[in-house]
C-alpha cells in the first residue's frame, strides 16, 4: 500500500553497518517510528533493562493492513522512494532497516490499527520469519513488542551490559527524544515501575522537568538557519545535548565545539534547524553523526547565536573556528630532521620522531628492543606523508605520552601563549 522495498541502487547509497546493538538502539528506532507516524503520546515499557522485553506504544496513524507483513522486510519503507529523496528527508526514518534489523534478532510482535480502519492487525515474527498474522481489536496506533533481544545470537547477547546499565541507556534515549519533542507526551516504565512521565509542554518546561533546573532561553534565526538553546551555567557537572533538525546527535566534534563555546560547566540543550539538504545523517549506520554542508557557516551561526562576538571579521573567525576544532592534525613541518611540528586542536606539538615511531611500533608488536631498532631514527628527513601517518597513528595510541623507556614523546605549547607573546588575543 505505502510501504515499498527500496531498489538496490538506493540501498547502496545508505550508510551500512550495525543498527541494533543494545536495547537502547531498539528503543531509539521505535521512538523514531512513532514520531514519524505523528504520534502525540508514546509509552515505553521495558523489563530487565530491555534485555527481556521492550514495548513502544503510540497513538500515531498506524500501519495499513496491507503493509503490516512487509514492514519488517529488508529495505521496506514508506518514507523515501528514490535516491534524490535522500536529500530532502524530513522524517527520522529513511533506510527501511530498523524493523528488519530488530526482527532478525528477536521475537517481534507488531500490533497496529490504521487510522481509517475499524480493527487492527497483529503479526508475530521470530528471527525475521513471519509466524502468524491475525486481526485484533485495539485503538488507532501501533504497539511494537520486542522480546528476548539477541536470543538467536548468543555472542551478541553476551555483550549486553548489566540490567541497570542498559536501563540507564534506555532512559537517556527517551530523555533525548523527549527534549526534542515536548509537543509529545512520553512515559517510561521499567519492570512495572514508572521512571518517566512527561505531559506535553513547552521546550523550556520539558527541559526544566527533565533536569530540575530553569534554563535561560536563546532563540536566533538567520535565513534558513535557526538555533534554539536552553542553558544553565555554572553547574557542577556540565552536559550538552545537541539536536540537528530534531534529531539527537552524538557527534563528538559538534559537542566538543559546543562545550568550548559554552564552557565546561554548562548544562545545555542546543537545537539547530536547517534545510534538510544541509545536514546529512546518512554518514553513520545509526544516524548519530551529521555532516554539514557549509560547515564553517553553520558553526559560525551557532557561535553567533550563543552570543559570542567574533574578534576577527566574521569570515576569518569562522575559518579559524573550524581550523581550531577540527580534529585533523595540521603538519607544520620537520625541524632539524629530528622533530615533527604539528598543530592539533589548540596546541602546537613538537614530536620527537624517533620516540614517536618507537612507541607506535611498540604498541603494535609489544617488543621494546625491536621497536627501538626498527624505528625511524633521528636525523632522517621525513616526507609530509610519513609525518602525517605518524601523527595520525599517535592520536590513536593507548599511551601517547611516553616512549617504551619512559621518555616524553612530545613537547607542546598552547597557541594562546604564542598569540599573547606577540600581543594578540586568542
Ligand atoms: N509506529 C509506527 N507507526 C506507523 N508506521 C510504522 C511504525 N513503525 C514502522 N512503521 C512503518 O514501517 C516502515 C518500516 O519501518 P523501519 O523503521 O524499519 O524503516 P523506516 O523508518 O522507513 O527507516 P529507518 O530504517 O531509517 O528507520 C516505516 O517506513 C513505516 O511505514
Ligand atoms: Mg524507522
Amino acid at each position: 500500500m505505502f510501504v515499498r522495498i527500496l531498489p538496490p541502487e538506493v540501498r547502496s547509497r545508505i550508510a551500512a553497518g550495525e543498527v541494533i546493538e543494545s536495547p537502547a538502539d531498539v528503543v531509539k528506532e521505535l521512538l523514531e517510528n512513532s514520531l514519524d507516524a505523528k504520534a502525540t503520546r508514546i509509552e515505553v515499557e521495558i523489563s530487565k533493562g530491555g534485555k527481556r522485553f521492550i514495548s513502544v506504544k503510540d497513538n500515531g496513524t498506524g500501519i495499513h493492513p496491507e503493509d503490516i507483513d512487509k514492514v519488517f522486510l529488508e529495505g521496506a519503507t514508506s518514507k523515501i522512494e528514490t535516491e534524490k529523496d535522500l536529500l530532502s528527508v524530513e522524517t527520522y526514518g529513511f533506510r527501511g532497516e530498523a524493523l528488519h534489523s530488530i526482527a532478525s534478532v528477536s521475537r517481534l510482535r507488531i500490533r497496529s490499527r490504521y487510522f481509517q480502519e475499524m480493527e487492527g492487525w497483529s503479526v508475530y515474527v521470530e528471527a525475521g520469519r513471519l509466524v502468524s498474522k491475525e486481526k485484533v481489536g485495539m485503538p488507532v496506533g501501533t504497539e511494537v513488542q520486542v522480546a528476548d533481544l539477541f536470543f538467536n545470537l548468543p555472542a551478541r547477547r553476551k555483550f549486553l551490559k548489566r540490567e541497570d546499565t542498559e536501563r540507564n541507556r534506555v532512559t537517556e534515549v527517551v530523555k533525548e527524544y523527549a527534549l526534542a519533542r515536548p509537543d509529545v507526551s512520553f512515559s517510561l516504565f521499567s519492570n512495572g515501575r514508572e521512571v518517566l512521565s512527561l505531559p506535553k509542554s513547552s521546550f523550556k518546561d520539558r527541559f526544566t522537568y527533565l533536569t530540575g533546573l530553569r534554563p535561560e532561553e536563546i532563540l536566533w534565526e538567520r535565513g534558513e538557519i535557526r538555533v534554539r538553546a536552553f542553558i544553565v551555567r555554572n553547574v557542577s557537572r556540565g552536559r550538552i545535548y545537541a539536536f540537528v533538525n530534531g534529531r539527537p546527535v552524538g557527534s563528538r566534534s559538534l559537542k566538543e565545539f559546543l562545550r568550548k563555546v559554552l564552557g565546561y560547566k554548562t548544562l545545555a540543550a542546543v537545537f539547530l534547524d536547517l534545510p534538510p539538504f544541509m545536514a546529512d545523517f546518512n554518514v553513520h549506520p545509526k544516524k548519530r553523526e551529521v555532516k554539514f554542508l557549509k560547515e564553517r557557516a553553520v558553526l559560525g551561526a551557532i557561535r553567533e547565536a550563543l552570543g559570542l562576538k567574533p574578534t576577527l571579521s566574521p569570515e576569518d573567525a569562522l575559518a579559524q573556528e573550524v581550523r581550531r576544532y577540527s580534529p585533523e592534525p595540521e603538519i607544520v613541518g620537520q625541524l632539524m630532521d629530528t622533530f615533527i611540528v604539528a598543530r592539533i586542536g589548540d596546541y602546537l606539538y613538537f614530536f620527537d620522531q624517533h620516540l614517536l615511531a618507537e612507541r607506535i611500533s611498540y604498541e603494535r608488536t609489544g617488543e621494546e628492543e625491536r621497536s627501538c631498532r626498527s624505528s625511524v631514527k633521528a636525523g632522517r628527513k621525513l616526507s609530509r606523508g610519513e609525518m602525517e601517518g605518524l601523527v595520525r597513528e599517535w592520536i590513536r595510541l593507548e599511551n601517547p605520552h611516553v616512549c617504551p623507556h619512559g621518555r616524553p614523546i612530545y613537547y607542546r605549547v598552547h597557541l594562546k601563549e604564542i598569540y599573547e607573546k606577540v600581543g594578540r588575543t586568542f
